[in-house]
């Protein structure tokens, strides 16, 4: 039987950080520091520069995870990224990922679009490909530049986010690695999260920017992610006490403490990121994931619980032994 294993993480994110006060004269929002940090915990975020885009910031957060695997570009033969602001409408920003590093063995290249729940797509996609037999060596990556798609006069959804990038290089290995993973998705809930909008003959029709219904989302957040992770602790045979480190998608504090609560971990398990990097959707995990590891605070032989959630609905978890 052919195992998975995580064998390098890295991430990176874009510019010095961006205080919330700083943001809200920045864009003139209604809003305070005050509210912000009590309804979300988010202190500051990192705003990508014009014109840098998510296969740039992919890029930096590959060559550190291929760099702490160590392995080189040529070693990749499958490339996915998880994002929802691409570059382009196409070619996806796997693609372009491919080309600036430099990758021409024909790896097949290619995005998931899932929203925040996306690394966590990505991940268990990558690990089916490995477990087949069919390819060795995945580049995993989540990516986003969500500031490109908020209203500034939106205070209910542009104080939350932020651009980031983080990556995995997932391996075969003789020994597990990656012992469960869950996937779902309920699209009868599209509404309460979405961009909904496209480009059409040459316009933008509809409405390009992120809306929200946040305390539908916070409630369906954390009903979904806690009934996933017990799916995959019951699915390897492990309950939540065995769990090193919980890493969920980082949205707001109070989803991370309400959902780390109901599976009975306690809050020091929880790995927690959101106050200094905003929700960065399907980059969060993997950010959260590689900032932890090079503190040291991770470490090989752990059992790790990725878990995340978003538009879609769509939801998942991973269940692993780093
Ligand atoms: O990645 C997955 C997707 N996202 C999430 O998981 C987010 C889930 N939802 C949330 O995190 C929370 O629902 C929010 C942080 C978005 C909002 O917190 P809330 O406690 O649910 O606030 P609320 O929407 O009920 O709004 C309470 C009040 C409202 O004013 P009134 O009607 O009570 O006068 C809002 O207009 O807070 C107001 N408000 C703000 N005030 C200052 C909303 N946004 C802001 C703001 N600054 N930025």
């Amino acid at each position: 039987m052919i195992h998975t294993r995580i064998s390098g993480t890295g991430s990176y994110l874009p510019g010095e950080p961006v205080g919330n006060a700083a943001l809200i004269a920045a864009h003139g929002i209604e809003s305070s520091d005050e509210w912000i940090v009590e309804r979300t915990g988010i202190r500051s975020r990192h705003l990508a520069a014009p014109g840098v885009t998510s296969s740039d910031l992919a890029l930096e957060a590959s060559r550190r995870a291929l760099e702490a695997a160590g392995r080189v570009p040529a070693d990749v033969d499958l490339i996915i990224v998880a994002t929802s602001t691409p570059d382009y409408v196409f070619p996806s920003a796997a693609a372009l990922l491919q080309s600036k590093l430099g990758i021409t063995n024909g790896a097949p290249a290619f995005d998931v679009q899932a929203v925040c729940s996306g690394f966590v797509y990505a991940l268990t996609i990558a690990d089916k490909f490995i477990a087949s037999g069919s390819h060795k060596c995945a580049l995993v990556v989540g990516a986003e530049v969500f500031s490109r798609i908020l209203d500034w006069k939106d205070r209910g959804t542009c104080v939350l986010f932020g651009d980031g990038a983080g990556a995995v290089v997932l391996e075969a290995a003789k020994e597990p690695g990656l012992l469960a993973s869950a996937f779902h998705a309920d699209g009868s809930h599209h509404g309460i999260l979405s961009v909904p909008g496209q480009i059409c003959g040459g316009v933008v029709t509809g409405d390009p920017f992120l809306r929200m219904d946040g305390q539908a989302v916070f409630k369906f957040a954390v009903k979904v992610l806690a009934d996933v992770a017990n799916e995959v602790l019951n699915a390897a045979g492990m309950t939540a006490a065995q769990v090193d480190w919980l890493i969920p998608h980082q949205a707001n504090v109070r989803i991370l403490q309400a959902t780390a609560k109901k599976l009975h971990i306690p809050p020091e398990k929880c790995i927690v990121t959101v106050d200094r990097h905003g929700n960065t959707s399907a980059a969060s995990i993997p950010l959260a994931l590689d900032e932890s590891v090079r503190a040291g605070r991770i470490r090989r032989g752990q059992h790790l619980l990725l878990e995340g959630v978003g538009g879609g609905f769509t939801w998942g978890a991973t269940l692993l032994k780093f």
